[in-house]
C-alpha cells in the first residue's frame, strides 16, 4: 500500500533531521581538528557518516513505499563548540532531541495505522537507545577527565580507535 501524505511528510522531516545531525557532527569534527584532538575528530566524523546512513535508510524506505523524497534546507551548524566535554554534552543533548523526534514519528505511524512504518521505526528506536548510551558514556569519561590534559589525550587516543563499521 502506498504511503499516506502525512506520513511521507513526517519521514521527509526526519531525513532532514538526520542530515542536520550529520552536518552538526561534521562541524564538531572540524572543531576538534582545529583544536588538535585527532581522535575526537575521527569519532565525530564517523558519527556524521552514521547519520548520513540513517537518512539514507529513511530515503530508501520512502522510495520502497512509493513515496517521494523531498530534501529540505538544513541549518548552518555552529563553528565552535567549546571544551571537549561541552562538545560531547551538546552531542548528547542532540541525540536526546532526535530520540524524541523518532518517538513522535512512531506515534504518527500508529495514528495512521501504518504498520510497515512502525516496524521500520523500531530499528531507529533501538538505535537511539544505543546512541544515547554511547555518547553518555563518553560524557561521563570526559567529566572524570576534567581539565587534566593527560587524561584528555588518553581519551583522544581511545575514541580515535573507534572502528568505521
Ligand atoms: Fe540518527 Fe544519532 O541519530
Amino acid at each position: 500500500m502506498k504511503i499516506e501524505q502525512a506520513m511521507q511528510a513526517a519521514i521527509n522531516e526526519q531525513i532532514a533531521a538526520e542530515l542536520e545531525s550529520a552536518y552538526i557532527y561534521l562541524s564538531m569534527s572540524a572543531h576538534f581538528e582545529a583544536e588538535n584532538f585527532p581522535g575526537f575528530a575521527r569519532w565525530m566524523r564517523l558519527q556524521s557518516q552514521e547519520e548520513v546512513a540513517h537518512a539514507m535508510r529513511l530515503f530508501d524506505y520512502l522510495n520502497e513505499r512509493g513515496g517521494r523524497v523531498q530534501l529540505k534546507a538544513i541549518a548552518q551548524p555552529p563553528l565552535e563548540f567549546g571544551a571537549p566535554v561541552s562538545v560531547f554534552e551538546q552531542a548528547l543533548g542532540h541525540e536526546q532531541k532526535i530520540s524524541s523526534l523518532i518517538d513522535r514519528l512512531y506515534e504518527t505511524a500508529k495514528q495512521q495505522h501504518d504498520n510497515p512504518t512502525q516496524v521500520m521505526l523500531q530499528w531507529f528506536i533501538k538505535e537511539q537507545v544505543e546512541e544515547e548510551n554511547h555518547v553518555g558514556q563518553v560524557v561521563d569519561q570526559m567529566r572524570l577527565a576534567g581539565d587534566n590534559r593527560a587524561a584528555l589525550l588518553f581519551l583522544d587516543g581511545k575514541l580515535g580507535a573507534r572502528s568505521g563499521d
